[in-house]
């Protein structure tokens, strides 16, 4: 059981980021501790995604440094971040549609040399009884269970997950706020969510982004509870 610690498992400093000449981010710093839910809140077009995608090595800063677990990613290309164990699950929920969920999940244990598949279905039941049903028929929800589990092969120490309620019926983000929880017994957890009650369930620290910064960070329970963060959006 992974209890909360002081230890950064994720350190940013500083980023900076752009896309040819349009600067994105600017100066972003965030710190994730051993243990925790950390949430990222903000508007479309906030540069949470980009700020996602440069952690896990598939965009190159301008400036800044990112180091997990006290080594500096900032400059290794994305599958070298991965194999590291900082896994990223991206917001456009791409599975491979022509496969079957079990195919997938093989895809999976290519990739990462872990074939115990017990342990992440475990989270995700339901799942289980889809394993033979191609990736393409699945429903939102069921998607995203695949894609968790998938990120979850290897046994990775920290999941940055992107927008992972987008679009999904309320009994579903249920279940997966209940999964998150489990999950986060043994990962650190860093998601994106604009659903802020969710955010408020699940999160121990709160960062607000706006037009490429991070304007505030929110750490006290009962601030979260109260949804402080709402007033950043
Ligand atoms: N591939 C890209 N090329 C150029 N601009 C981009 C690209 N991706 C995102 N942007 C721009 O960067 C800004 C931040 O986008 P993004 O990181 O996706 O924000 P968020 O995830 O918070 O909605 C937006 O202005 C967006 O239009
Ligand atoms: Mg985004």
């Amino acid at each position: 059981m992974l209890s909360k610690t002081n230890e950064k498992i994720l350190v940013v400093q500083n980023l900076n980021v752009s896309y040819q000449k349009l600067k994105v981010l600017f100066d972003v710093s965030i710190e994730v501790n051993t243990g925790e839910v950390v949430a990222i809140v903000g508007r479309n077009g906030a540069g949470k995604t980009t700020l996602f995608r440069t952690i896990a090595g598939f965009i190159k800063k301008d400036s800044g440094s990112i180091f997990f677990k006290s080594k500096d990613i900032g400059s290794l290309p994305a599958y070298e971040v991965a194999q590291l164990g900082l896994k990223y699950i991206p917001q456009d929920k791409q599975v491979f549609s022509d496969l079957e969920v079990r195919e997938n999940l093989e895809l999976g244990s290519y990739a990462t040399k872990d074939y115990n598949w017990d342990v992440v279905l475990e989270y995700f039941p339901k799942l289980k009884t889809l394993l033979k049903r191609k990736a393409g028929h699945l429903s939102g929800g069921e998607r995203q269970m695949l894609l968790i589990a998938m990120a979850l092969l290897g046994n990775p120490e920290l999941v940055l997950m992107d927008e992972p309620t987008e679009g999904l019926a309320p009994h579903v983000i249920n279940d997966l706020s209940h999964a998150f929880k489990e999950i986060n017994k043994k990962t650190t957890l860093v998601i994106i969510e604009q659903n802020l009650p969710l955010t408020a369930e699940i999160a121990n620290r709160v960062y607000s982004m706006k037009e490429g910064k991070i304007i505030a960070e929110t750490v006290d329970k009962d601030d979260i509870k109260k949804m402080v963060f709402e007033k950043y959006l």
